[in-house]
């Protein structure tokens, strides 16, 4: 599916809630195999949404096709001390590249800009490079921070080596 669909952007509402748990264990699943790991199931996702979710410091949002049907993506923007994050982005995978992502993005970057603020942070997996390529295609080319951690003991993943600042990362 490639063409585009016109999708209205509204805040997350009770009625959403199984399809969401489909979107965000899909958001889950797919960082987890990025990171050699198993899939997050449906009703854990049930679980992580209203006790991570939603939450007074969060806006979620999702995206609805204008001719009818359930959600097809959501995004979420959470308030950290006057800064706002886009702590998760996610378009069902048979509707992407129709122009929903672009869409939930602009709605999160209204919403802040209506708060008086100009600047969305983001993080993203480097292997997830559509994302990476998404996001800095939008102006998102500032690299801000450098996450780090240590490699998981189940991990089952062949990492790339990158040579930054003179000391050596995995990726
Ligand atoms: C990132 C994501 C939200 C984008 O949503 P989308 O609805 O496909 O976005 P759009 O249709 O508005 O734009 C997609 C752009 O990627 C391009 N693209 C090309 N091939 C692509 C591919 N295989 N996958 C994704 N995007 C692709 C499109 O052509 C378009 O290009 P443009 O930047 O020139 O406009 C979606 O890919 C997604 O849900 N990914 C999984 C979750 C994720 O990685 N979230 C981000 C990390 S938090």
């Amino acid at each position: 599916m490639s063409s585009r669909i016109a999708v209205n952007i509204r805040e997350y509402d009770v009625k959403d809630f199984v399809v969401l748990c489909h979107l965000v264990a899909d958001f889950f699943t797919f960082h987890r195999r990025l990171q050699g790991r198993g899939p997050l199931p449906p009703e854990e996702a049930a679980t992580i949404i209203p006790r991570d979710m939603i939450r007074e410091s969060s806006y979620l949002l999702v995206a609805e096709p204008q001719e009818g049907g359930d959600i097809i993506g959501f995004c979420r923007i959470e308030d950290h001390e006057g800064a706002f994050f886009l702590r998760e982005i996610m378009v069902a995978e048979n509707q992407r590249i129709r122009g929903v992502g672009t869409a939930l993005l602009k709605a999160a970057e209204e919403h802040i800009k209506a708060k008086g603020r100009s600047n969305l942070y983001l993080s993203v997996v480097p292997y997830n490079i559509d994302a990476v390529r998404f996001f800095v295609r939008r102006g998102y080319n500032i690299l801000n921070t450098i996450e780090l951690r240590m490699e998981a003991p189940d991990e089952k993943i062949q990492r790339k080596p990158l040579h930054f600042l003179g000391l050596q990362f995995r990726y």
